[in-house]
Formats: structure tokens, C-alpha cells, sequence
């Protein structure tokens, strides 16, 4: 059986755009394949983070990755700062990867952008973020379009350390879903949807409200033309909105661009309102009697222990092969 791994970072509760690029994908994949979700705690660091909300973020992350349909008892779900093995191998990750390299990653670019004291740990993320994947000898993670440049690093460091210190580490593949590889804000539709946005009315968190997701998807931004079609370059907004839709329904973009023929951007947004919530209700339902359960509590003590066996195994290869300890 082939290894998967990824992560969500708890810096805030998870998007539609993180449910369609990633937590979906984990669903579909976890039957036929070994796999390991992670939140990753440590990443979220890299930014200022209140302790009090990230503390109930990580809990919401967890009891959200199983209400999507995470199967703990295949799938193995653990807190990332639970495993100490992420952080060593990150050190050894972060003397194998070049100031040039990390300098070019667009997310940091994008991160630091005007920004006074951004931390080293944000300029180090992809070399941590590596020290993740290859931890568990993975074969496939799964991601939205954003991380592909990250990706490129982790195999990259992978390969180096194989040709430098004798073989090690699989090399990991990237899969991308083929729809809603990159949700887009409903603000400003040329940019990622993104948790953290300062403007809420950009993004659809997980557990918004029926109310809130009509009120977000009706002030969506699109454009004068009034015809429901996709063109990404040209009609942003209402492709962005196309997108949602289809990802929401599982059905294909042409077959709702038909169905809104002839029809304005108040019935279509209704109708991707409806899709959203139809996809959300159930998922908000289970959520919501996780939270404070202990069952959550034992998911998570089991899936630290077992990721704890794989990742020490791996680190101490690696350190072997690198000269480190006795
Ligand atoms: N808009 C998106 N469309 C599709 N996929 C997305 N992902 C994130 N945003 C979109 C995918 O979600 C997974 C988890 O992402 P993350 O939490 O580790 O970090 P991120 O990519 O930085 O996500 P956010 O929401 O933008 O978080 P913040 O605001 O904290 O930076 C990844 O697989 C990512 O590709």
C-alpha cells in the first residue's frame, strides 16, 4: 500500500478552499492507501498566533478532519508538536536546503510582503514542511495548487540527501485535484481564499452558518456581464463561483453553466449558496458533537503514538546516515 501524508495548519478554521483542495482529496484517498493527516501546529507558528485561539483551533482542526469523513480507525490523525521527530529532522532539513532556495518560495514572498519582524521559522517552513513528509516515507500528498512549489523543495532535499548520504527518503509525488485546485477569494477573486484573510466575507469557513454563506456567496464580487460561464481571465468571479459549485455537487462545470442558461447571478448565487450548505450541514452537525468529546482526546493520543513509531524510525536512519549521535 502506498504512504500518503499532509497537513492543514489550526491558524484559524479551515475554508471551503482547504475542504476542496485538500480534506476532500484525504477522503477519497484513504481507503486504498496508508495515510497520515497531520495538524500542523508548529507551522502556524511561524506567524503571531493568540495561545487561547490556537489551542481551540487545533481541537476544531481534529474534530473537523473526521466530521469530513477522516476514518480514524484506518487513517492515522495526529497533532504535529506531539511527535518530536518533525522538528529534529527539520533541523538536519534545514542545514541540507540552500538561503537561495528558501528565498525563492513565493508563499514566504507573499508572507513577508511588507511585513516588520517576520520570523526565521516562517522563512524555514518549507524545510520543516519537508522534514513532515519524508518522515513517514511518503508516496503521494495531497494539496491544493499553492504548496507545489514546496513540494518541489521536499523532493529536491530528498534527493540530495539520498545522493549525499546513501539512500533514505522516497521521494514523494504531488496530487492536485482536478477541480478546485486553487479556491479563490469571493472578494478578490484573483487571490487564494485563505483562513486567515482579514476581510471574512472573503472566505467560507467550514462551520459558517447557513445565513453567513448566503450573505458571503450573494455579496461575492463577479462582474456586469450577467451570463453564467467560466473563463478564469476574463470572469474571474462567477469561474471562481462555478467552481465552488461543481466541487460542492460533484457534478461538471458544463452541466451547471447549462443549467443557468439564460438565467442572472441572483439565481445562480442562490443555487451555489444551496450547494455550499447542502455539502456543509451534515459535516457541521458531526462537528459539533466531537468538539468537546474525549473520544477526540483518544483519536489523538493513539494517532501521536503510532505516528511517533514510524517518524522515530526514519529519524534515526536518517541520523545514522548523516553521522549524527553515537
Ligand atoms: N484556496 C485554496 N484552494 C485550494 N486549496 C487550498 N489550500 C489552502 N487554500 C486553498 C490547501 O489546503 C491545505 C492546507 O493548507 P494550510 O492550512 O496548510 O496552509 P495554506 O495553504 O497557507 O492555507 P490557508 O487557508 O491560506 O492558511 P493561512 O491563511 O493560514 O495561510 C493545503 O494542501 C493547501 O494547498
Amino acid at each position: 500500500m502506498q504512504t500518503i501524508f499532509s497537513g492543514v495548519q489550526p491558524s484559524g478554521t479551515p475554508t471551503l478552499g482547504n475542504y476542496i483542495g485538500a480534506l476532500k482529496q484525504f477522503v477519497d484517498l484513504q481507503d486504498e492507501h496508508d495515510c497520515f493527516f497531520c495538524i500542523v501546529d508548529e507551522h502556524a507558528i511561524t506567524v503571531p498566533q493568540d495561545p487561547k485561539e490556537l489551542h481551540h483551533n487545533i481541537r476544531s482542526l481534529a474534530s473537523l478532519y473526521i466530521a469530513v469523513g477522516i476514518r480514524p480507525t484506518t487513517s492515522t490523525l495526529f497533532i504535529q508538536s506531539e511527535v518530536p521527530a518533525h522538528t529534529q529532522l527539520s533541523w538536519m532539513m534545514q542545514s541540507m536546503s540552500y538561503i537561495g532556495e528558501l528565498e525563492r518560495m513565493t508563499q514566504f514572498k507573499d508572507k513577508s510582503d511588507g511585513k516588520a519582524g517576520v520570523s526565521a521559522g516562517l522563512f524555514t517552513y518549507p524545510s520543516l514542511m519537508a522534514a513532515d513528509i519524508l518522515l513517514y516515507q511518503t508516496d503521494i500528498v495531497p494539496v491544493g495548487d499553492d504548496q507545489t512549489q514546496h513540494l518541489e523543495l521536499t523532493r529536491n532535499l530528498a534527493e540530495r540527501f539520498n545522493n549525499r548520504y546513501g539512500e533514505t527518503f522516497t521521494v514523494p509525488e504531488i496530487r492536485i485535484p482536478t477541480v478546485g485546485a486553487r479556491i479563490m477569494s469571493l472578494q478578490e477573486p484573483t487571490k487564494k481564499m485563505s483562513k486567515s484573510d482579514e476581510n471574512v466575507r472573503g472566505f467560507i469557513s467550514m462551520i459558517d452558518p447557513p445565513k453567513t454563506i448566503e450573505k458571503k456567496i450573494k455579496s461575492a464580487v463577479t462582474d456586469s456581464d450577467g451570463i453564467v460561464a467560466y473563463d478564469v481571465d476574463n470572469k474571474p468571479g462567477v469561474s471562481n463561483l462555478l467552481t465552488i459549485y461543481a466541487s460542492c455537487r460533484g457534478e461538471s462545470i458544463e452541466t451547471i453553466v447549462k443549467k443557468y442558461e439564460g438565467k442572472g447571478y441572483g439565481d445562480f448565487k442562490a443555487g451555489v449558496a444551496q450547494a455550499v450548505i447542502d455539502l456543509l450541514e451534515p459535516i457541521q452537525e458531526k462537528y459539533y458533537s466531537l468538539i468537546e468529546s474525549e473520544e477526540l482526546d483518544t483519536i489523538l493520543d493513539e494517532g501521536a503514538e503510532k505516528a511517533s513509531r514510524m517518524a522515530s524510525k526514519t529519524l534515526h536512519r536518517a541520523q545514522k546516515a548523516m553521522g549524527l549521535g553515537r
